[in-house]
């Protein structure tokens, strides 16, 4: 397994491959890699020739009251877990690499971002959409994986996708949870064995609007505030958004129809945690 610190060598790489008729997928992470990350490297790596897993801590989608440089960072286990799972290439830039200093331009998706996590995290998806845009032109992949936890971003970066005419395959694979339904994120080292506990709430909220839905109920507001009710029993719990969309432009959705994501933020303590699942009601007859 290689680690690549450079665009250029990083592009030679996979013009290489390329060349060869082989089939790249990719994998962008921010590194400090758990069991979520891996199931998208195992995918990777099941469909694919080449494997190449980016790790680098993005400036650009860090608001200002939140700090990139405290970002959990494992290098060496990452690279373990990388060897282990067949990855070929680990691309490790340095941020100077992908952001010089006359770095002027950005993505930016309209609409998509201003919503859920964006409305409370302004400039987080124009980070998110630039780096993955830069990422991409540089792997220049034929498929890259992305994770259903971060809902929005995968909605985003498939809208990019088509409206730029980039020529890649996005896919987006199922959430990886604890076993407690805690959905597995690197910010959960920022959680305290009891707020690992209590963090267990956002899945049993999330299952809870889905019997909800089951049960005949097609009214989002009374189902958020069912949600809201059961997640304010945690003394450590503080519900940032619960919302209910449409999949494709995340509009809220007033009365449930079709398929719709639901999706929340909330504070356990001092970690931000996010989460979601889609209703289909073609699987909830009422
Ligand atoms: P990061 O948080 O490291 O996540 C990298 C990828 O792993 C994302 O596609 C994310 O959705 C996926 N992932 C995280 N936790 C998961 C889980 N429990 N189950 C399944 N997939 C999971 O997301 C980012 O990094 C960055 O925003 C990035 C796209 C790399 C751009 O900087």
């Amino acid at each position: 397994m290689r680690i690549i610190r450079n665009i250029k060598q990083m592009c030679k790489a996979s013009k290489k491959a390329r060349l060869n008729g082989q089939a790249i997928g990719f994998v962008p992470t921010m590194g400090a890699l758990h069991p979520g990350h891996l199931s998208l490297i195992r995918k990777a790596r099941y469909e694919n020739d080449k494997v190449a897993v980016s790790i680098f801590i993005n400036p650009t989608q860090f608001g200002p009251r939140e700090d990139s440089k405290k970002y959990p960072r494992n290098l060496k286990q990452d690279t373990y877990l990388c060897t282990k799972a067949g990855v070929d290439i680990i691309f490790y830039p340095d941020t100077k690499e992908i952001y010089p200093d006359n770095y002027r331009t950005y993505v930016m998706v309209e609409e998509l971002s201003d919503c859920l996590c964006g409305k409370f995290r302004p400039g987080h998806f124009r980070g998110v959409a630039t780096v993955v845009t830069k990422l991409f032109n540089i792997v220049q992949p034929d498929v890259a994986y992305f994770g259903q936890k971060d809902a929005q971003q995968a909605i985003i970066i498939k809208r990019i996708v088509e409206d730029l005419n980039m020529p890649l395959k996005i896919k987006v694979m199922p959430t990886i949870r604890e076993g407690n339904g805690l959905a597995m994120s690197s910010r959960n080292v920022y959680l305290s064995p009891d707020e690992r506990r209590d963090a267990a709430i956002l899945y049993q909220a999330l299952n809870l609007a889905k019997g909800l839905i089951r049960e005949g109920n097609r009214d989002s507001l009374d189902i958020i505030k069912k949600m809201r009710q059961l997640i304010n029993k945690k003394k450590n719990a503080k519900v940032q958004y619960i919302s209910i969309v449409d999949l494709e432009n995340l509009k809220p959705m007033p009365k449930i129809e079709g398929s719709v994501l639901i999706a929340l933020a909330v504070w356990i303590g001092k970690a931000r945690l996010i989460d979601n699942i889609i209703v289909k009601l073609s699987n909830c007859h009422g």
